[in-house]
């Protein structure tokens, strides 16, 4: 029997993207993948708005510029080959929001992936570059080789931020087998 309301950590980061961005907002998607979430963003930013992107990956990136091109939605996304870690050498303002698809991309190179400590790296400089109120998304797929370590680094930063200054939640079906993916959200206090 299918859920109808309790469905999939991708359907609640939506939702909060939903309730979060308006248009003219800034974010980042700091794992562009095939460019579903950039996408999205592009078009809930409006043009007065800007998505930065980023991946390690030409295919992705191209995949992701020909979904843009073709939707009309290119002109407020600058797409970024680099890694996530170097966030602050291109993101020079203040953002809304940041989210990060943890993992492989689908259909692409399994063994690709995105790491501990990159990963750890690249979330720090995000809640830097937060605004008050600001929100980070971080998708954790855990299923493939190291992916575990992966999400269990990442719930242990983000469980040490200070309470002081951020909100943190964890989303996880805590009944399923298959290795769901977990949904973790900061919200940096005003
Ligand atoms: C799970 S996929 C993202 C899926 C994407 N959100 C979508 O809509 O298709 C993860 C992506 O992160 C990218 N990646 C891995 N390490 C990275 C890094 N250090 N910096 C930026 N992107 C990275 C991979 O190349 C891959 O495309």
């Amino acid at each position: 029997m299918q859920c109808k309301y309790f469905t999939k950590a991708t359907d609640l980061a939506k939702w909060i993207i939903e309730k979060k961005i308006k248009v003219g907002s800034v974010v980042v998607d700091a794992t562009v993948g095939n460019g579903h979430d950039t996408f999205y963003l592009a078009e809930k930013v409006g043009k007065e708005g800007k998505v930065y992107g980023f991946d390690i990956q030409d295919s992705a990136l191209l995949n992701t510029k020909k979904r843009l091109v073709n939707n009309n939605v290119f002109d407020r996304v600058e797409l970024i080959k680099d890694s996530h870690e170097k966030l602050d050498a291109y993101v020079k303002e203040k953002v809304d929001l940041v989210i990060f698809n943890l993992g492989y991309l689908p259909g692409g190179d399994h063994s690709i992936v995105t790491k501990p400590e990159s990963t750890i790296k690249a979330i720090e400089k995000s809640l830097l570059a937060l605004k008050k109120y600001g929100i980070l998304l971080v998708v954790a797929y855990y299923g493939h080789k190291g992916g575990k370590e992966e999400k269990e680094k990442v719930e242990n930063y983000l469980r040490n931020l200070d309470q002081k200054q951020f909100n943190v939640l964890k989303f996880d079906f805590i009944n399923q087998i298959n290795n769901p993916p977990i949904l973790f959200g900061v919200e940096k206090k005003g």
